[in-house]
């Protein structure tokens, strides 16, 4: 039986991190594109020389040609502009859209049945143009950022607890930025809730350095943004999907009526298996949760019309 195919779109920071976890944990061959010529065979090549010492037999092959990613089941689109110090995920609109939607065509003409991630910022809105220039059904679109936000939350509450990262649970809902929702009452050590463990104030300063947590990042690089954990977030969704695991994963995905939202991509829950989103889990908020919930839906609702503006 053939392994399965990945293609990573952008062979920068995130992808080729991306593309490095997947080669070496051998579920998948990879390719790897650029429109940059030489940098994703390259980075190919040298992924590959590292296949004997890691000890993996997966194959990895950097390209600028499409035809190469033919027949992928996963396609991860990375390519774009990585946001710079003082610059916010929002002023990479136009330039992503347009790189994003190019990217996708090219990709879903050869590889018509995969399921996309995308990762290129400012992301919700990002998904909405791969849905679009896919033409793809709602499962099989699907935006990374929960799972990277809920990491980041994870991180800081074992950090603050003293206690292992693989005790901890994180719910972080909605858009990716600054309106993100984390749910303290869903996020616990254990299965105890964190309100149990720690007071509201260091909860909320816990919350508030998680939807700072790209900006922290960005500042201290001075140039470019995170990709360890985000490339780790997306190969968490790469593998559920591959090996069926029915992970329950926070994913941007395209509301059909789902927290009272539609047509529009916000970060929920969903079983991430085979057949890409395979359901939504919807929980009950509480007032407070949905009002922040709807605020962070509106502030993609307003980035999204703001693309339609510009055409
Ligand atoms: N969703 C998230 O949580 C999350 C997390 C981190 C980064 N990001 C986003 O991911 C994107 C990539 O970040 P990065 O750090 O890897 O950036 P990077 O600059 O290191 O890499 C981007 C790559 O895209 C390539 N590229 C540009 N236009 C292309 C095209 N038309 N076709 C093919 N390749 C093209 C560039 O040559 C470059 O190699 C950015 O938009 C960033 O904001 C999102």
């Amino acid at each position: 039986m053939a392994r399965s195919k990945v293609t990573v779109i952008g062979a920068g920071n995130v992808g080729a991190t991306t593309a490095q976890r997947i080669v070496e944990s051998g579920v998948a061959d990879v390719v790897l594109v650029d429109i940059v010529e030489g940098l994703p065979q390259g980075k190919a090549l040298d992924l590959a020389e590292a296949a004997p010492v890691v000890g993996h037999d997966a194959r990895i092959v950097g390209t600028n040609d499409y035809a190469d990613t033919a027949g992928s089941d996963i396609v991860v689109v990375t390519s774009g502009l990585a946001r710079q110090p003082g610059m916010s995920r929002d002023d990479l609109l136009a330039k992503n859209a347009g790189i994003v939607r190019s990217v996708v065509r090219a990709a879903v003409a050869v590889s018509p049945g995969a399921i996309l991630i995308i990762v290129t910022n400012p992301l919700d809105a990002m998904c909405h143009v791969a849905m679009d220039a896919s033409g793809f059904p709602r499962e099989r679109v699907l935006g990374m950022a929960g799972v990277l936000d809920s990491a980041r939350f994870r991180a800081f509450i074992a950090e603050e607890l003293g206690v292992s990262v693989s005790d901890t649970h994180a719910f972080v809902l909605g858009g990716h930025g600054d309106t993100m929702v984390p749910l303290p009452r869903y996020s616990t050590v254990a299965g105890i809730p964190i309100t149990e463990l720690m007071s509201p104030e260091r909860i909320a300063a816990l919350c508030a350095r998680t939807a700072n947590g790209g900006a922290e990042v960005v500042a201290l690089l001075k140039s470019g943004s995170a990709f360890y954990a985000p490339a780790a977030s997306v190969f968490e969704m790469v593998e559920s999907i591959l090996l069926d695991r029915k992970r329950v994963l926070p994913c941007a995905v395209a509301l059909a009526g789902e927290f009272g939202t539609h047509d529009l991509f916000v970060g929920v829950p969903v079983v991430l298996g085979a057949g890409g989103m395979e359901r939504v889990m919807e929980i009950a908020l509480t007032g407070d949760e949905q009002v922040a919930f709807d605020r962070s839906a509106a502030a993609v609702r307003e980035l999204v019309a703001t693309l339609a503006s510009l055409g």
